[in-house]
């Protein structure tokens, strides 16, 4: 045990401290160096940092599963689960032949142009401003589009979009606040009221509510098809907004890294995938034991809570040599977890991959470089690492 962790007191191993959520890569450090799966006890739950432990429970569904939450609270006592994240096969499987097709890489191409075009429209707007705050003028816009363009639903603002999306994530966390479900609620009732009534004749809205996805799976009685549909459209809007935001402040950290993908854009792939594993949007995920099991030695009991720390996952040196330098040349960036893997990989990889490399590639075009004018302000949620505010300064190129 290193000196750092003797010292160490009650509570100290909190993934939620506040010191911790502000700067949580030392405290990932020091629990990865304590060994692949720790117990904090405050909270009861079992740790997960490293890179190798933290793949091999996401791929090991079957010891632990998501259907009793993928969510720091429990699903155990709802009456309902979100149809993709929080179920296990068959019914996981079932739900997602159901809508995979659409994100299939072919079909995704389709929304290249109008991705493209919202990417160019979104930096002229705040080259023209000249001095913005880049979360909202820059990070949220783009999965805003993206998603009306993907599911056909066009909600009444992109402020109120992102709003109910963080909503979904914030309302699972330890210091959920009542007003994340209200807003939550507000969602699902507008989806029900408005949006599904108000979508376009071709889209993946319509395939979804009226035909069942496309294999016609999923159940037309019950709440499944829309619940599909809304977990789809709100889990690709915090969290593409807030890797775009996260990608902005680390450029302006690391200004040679901008130069150099500036000079040579056809990095911007790589460097997409290099910018999710330094700073993964979702700081968490987590799983559910039924029966004792076992992660590096180290003996889970059953009805554990399971956390893989897929922030931490990403500053594993023994996955990624110097973890801590941002470097968009590095060769297994794309390993990263932060999209996840196995069979609960994002549906929206894709979308979320085009969407960043068309706001970076436009970015590094016209944007000669950001200057800071005023402080960032981290979001305090526990599960998204993202600004809630990025003041800057765009110098045209
Ligand atoms: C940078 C942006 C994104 C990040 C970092 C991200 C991250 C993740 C992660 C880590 C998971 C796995 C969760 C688990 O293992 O329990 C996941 C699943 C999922 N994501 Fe994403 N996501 C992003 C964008 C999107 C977009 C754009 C969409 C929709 C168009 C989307 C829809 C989903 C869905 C539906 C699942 C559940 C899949 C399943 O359980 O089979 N995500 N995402």
């Amino acid at each position: 045990m290193s000196n750092v962790a003797a010292s160490l007191r009650p509570g100290d191993l909190d993934l939620y401290r506040p010191e911790a959520l502000h700067d949580p890569y030392p405290l990932y450090a020091e629990l990865r160096g304590r060994g692949p799966a720790l117990h904090e006890p405050e909270r009861d739950i079992w740790l997960v940092p490293g890179y190798a432990e933290a793949a091999a429970v996401l791929r090991n569904h079957r010891e632990f599963v998501s259907g009793d939450g993928a969510t720091y609270e429990s699903a155990l006592g709802r009456a309902e689960r979100y149809p993709l994240i929080e179920t296990d096969p068959p019914e996981h499987t079932r739900i997602r032949r159901a809508v995979q097709p659409p994100f299939a890489r072919a079909e995704i191409e389709q929304l290249r142009p109008g991705i493209e075009s919202a990417a160019t429209a979104i930096v002229e707007q705040a080259l023209a401003l000249g001095e913005v705050d880049a979360v909202p003028s820059l990070a949220q816009p783009m999965p805003d589009r993206a998603m009306a363009l993907l599911t056909g639903l066009v909600p009444p603002s992109c402020a109120k979009l992102v709003d109910w999306s963080d909503a979904v994530v914030r309302a699972q966390e330890p210091a959920a606040d009542p007003l994340h479900t209200e807003l939550l609620l507000e969602a699902l009732t507008w989806l029900g009221q408005d949006g599904i009534p108000g979508l376009p004749a071709h889209c993946l809205g319509r395939l979804i509510m009226e035909s069942g996805g496309t294999t016609g799976g999923l159940a037309a009685d019950g709440p499944e098809r829309l619940m599909t549909l809304a977990s789809i459209w709100l889990a690709g809007v915090d969290s593409t907004g807030a890797l775009l935001g996260n990608a902005i402040d680390a450029l302006i950290e690391q200004p040679e890294q901008w130069e150099l993908l500036r000079a040579r854009p056809d990095l911007v792939p790589n460097a997409v995938e290099e910018l999710l594993r330094f700073e993964a949007p979702f700081r968490v995920f987590y799983r559910r034991t039924r029966a004792e099991a076992e992660i590096g030695g180290v003996t889970i009991p059953a009805g554990a809570t399971v956390c893989a720390v897929l922030g931490s996952t990403g500053r594993d040196p023994r996955q990624f040599p110097d973890p801590d330098r941002l470097d968009v040349t590095r060769e297994n960036a794309r390993t990263h977890l932060a999209l996840g893997t196995s069979i609960h990989l994002c549906l929206g990889a894709p979308l979320a991959r085009m969407e960043a490399t068309s706001m970076l590639t436009e970015l590094t075009r016209r944007v000669a470089r950001f200057e800071r004018t005023g402080d960032p302000v981290r979001s305090p949620s526990g599960t998204m690492r993202k600004f809630d505010a990025l003041p800057v300064r765009l110098v045209g190129a």
